[in-house]
């Protein structure tokens, strides 16, 4: 299994390009289930999730094609993939492919939508708390499908098609929300989904939806109305660049400190985050371009955050600020509330010398001048790429292993990283 060593000490310097989001580019190819012609998506990021999920969609007999690049394309464009699931041969989605990835759990919404019937395995996915599916389920419900749990499989079936319904979710959740936003697209009738998640990756997905025929109205706001309609069409879409990547290269330069563009970055997608880095002594300037973060010889302040649904500070960018936290002057309170036990990264970080305590929900962050670089590894792919933040300005050496994690979610974080100055590189094998 590959491994990242990084020797730490380099400030970074030079240009960054963001990548398309990971969190958008799966929901938008899982879309392309609800349509017999073909949906074309632009800057899909090269990630391992992107690639497992080409598979679990072959599975039911989608054509992935996977575009070359051109003359003139920049090195980091993302790819284009044309997507067409004229036939679908299988509404299984079997467990060997569905508990590698979670999200791949949501194709549950276009096959029931589409043929009236899906079979989808129980999810597996990062380890990061019990991360269960019944708001999914419950919204289907709420849509008229007829819902059983058999030997690890939901099986869903809706005869005569989806209703349209009203769908109060209880707690604000990004995949309750693309669930029930994809299945109402062809419901019969009026779907009102209330306390809907307002990320901005359900607003990408919902434009790509609007592309294809779709009829929605307040996706980002808390209350999002869908008329169904009878068929959706093909579309093409460019998917948005990944604020979480964004915002994990702006608390790496606050880190290692130096000067760096954030090339295609918006900073209106991550603006808690930005705000947290500022009063953690970072400059942010905004550019055409995207995002300027500095950090020039001021140390790191301390700061205090809860994690919350958008537009509050994102719990995949919390991993990243807890590992920042460990070099400032002084102690840091970080309260995660979306995902219990989100908490892997704190021992690992521990090996580099920080010195966190955990109370429930809390972790309490007492900077330290000094980290060590250490053998590390993570289970979780935000809580990886936290252990490359802090090697960035460890003293030594840090080999981080099981990088599957990292490849899973951050398109060429070695090179990137390395083009600003950082020792880093990727030991294969
Ligand atoms: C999405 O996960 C993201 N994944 C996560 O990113 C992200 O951390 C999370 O949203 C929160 O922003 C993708 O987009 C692929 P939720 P999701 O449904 O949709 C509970 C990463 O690192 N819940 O908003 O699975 C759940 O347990 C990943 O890229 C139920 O109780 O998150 C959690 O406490 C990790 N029942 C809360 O809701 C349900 O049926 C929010 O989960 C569903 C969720």
């Amino acid at each position: 299994m590959d491994r990242i060593r990084i020797i730490g000490g380099n400030e970074l310097r030079g240009t960054i390009p963001i990548s398309g989001a990971k969190n958008a580019a799966l929901p938008l190819m899982i879309a392309a289930l609800l349509t017999d012609e073909t949906l074309i998506l632009d800057n899909v990021p090269r990630l391992a999730d992107v690639a497992l999920l080409q598979r679990i969609l072959g599975n039911h007999g989608v054509d992935i094609m996977s575009a070359g690049k051109r003359p003139g394309d920049h090195e980091y464009q993302g790819q284009t993939l044309h997507i067409s699931a004229k036939t679908i041969v299988d509404t299984t989605a079997p467990y060997d492919l569905v508990s590698k990835m979670r999200a791949s759990f949501w194709v549950i919404a276009p096959l029931i939508a589409r043929m009236h019937e899906a079979t989808v395995s129980l999810p597996g996915g990062c380890a990061i708390g019990t991360r269960p599916v019944d708001l999914l389920i419950m919204a289907l419900e709420k849509l008229g499908a007829e819902i059983s749990i058999d030997g690890g499989y939901v099986i869903a079936k809706a005869p005569g098609g989806l209703k349209g319904a009203t769908i109060e979710f209880p707690k604000v959740t990004v995949s309750g929300t693309h669930v029930a936003l994809m299945a109402a697209t062809l419901a019969k009738g009026t779907t009102i989904i209330d306390n809907a998640a307002c990320e901005p990756e359900i607003v990408d997905v919902a434009d790509c939806l609007v592309k294809m025929g779709a009829k929605i109205s307040g996706a980002g706001t808390p209350r999002i109305t869908i008329e169904g309609v009878a068929r959706l069409h093909g579309a093409r879409h460019t998917v948005l660049p990944d604020r979480i990547e964004t915002g994990t290269y702006a608390m790496a330069v606050a880190m290692a400190g130096g000067e760096v563009q954030l090339s295609g970055a918006r900073p209106e997608l991550l603006q808690a985050a930005l705000d947290v880095l500022t009063e953690a002594g970072a400059t942010i300037t905004v550019n055409n371009d995207g995002i300027k973060v500095a950090r020039n010889g001021a140390g790191i302040s301390p700061v205090t955050v809860t994690t919350a649904p958008f537009p509050g500070f994102p719990t995949d960018l919390q991993a990243q600020l807890m590992a920042l936290m460990t070099r400032a002057k002084g102690a840091s309170h970080i309260t995660e509330t979306i995902f219990e036990n989100r908490f892997m990264h704190v021992q690992e970080l521990a090996r580099f010398g920080a010195k966190i305590s955990l109370d429930g929900e809390t972790a309490t962050i007492d900077g330290v001048s000094k980290l060590r670089g250490a053998p590390v590894m993570a289970t979780d792919l935000r809580a990886s790429v936290s252990l490359v933040i802090a090697a960035l300005a460890a003293e030594g050496e840090t080999m981080v292993n099981r990088i599957y994690h990292l490849d899973r979610g951050f398109e060429r974080l070695e090179e990137k990283l390395s083009a600003c100055g950082a020792n880093i590189e990727r030991i294969s094998g």
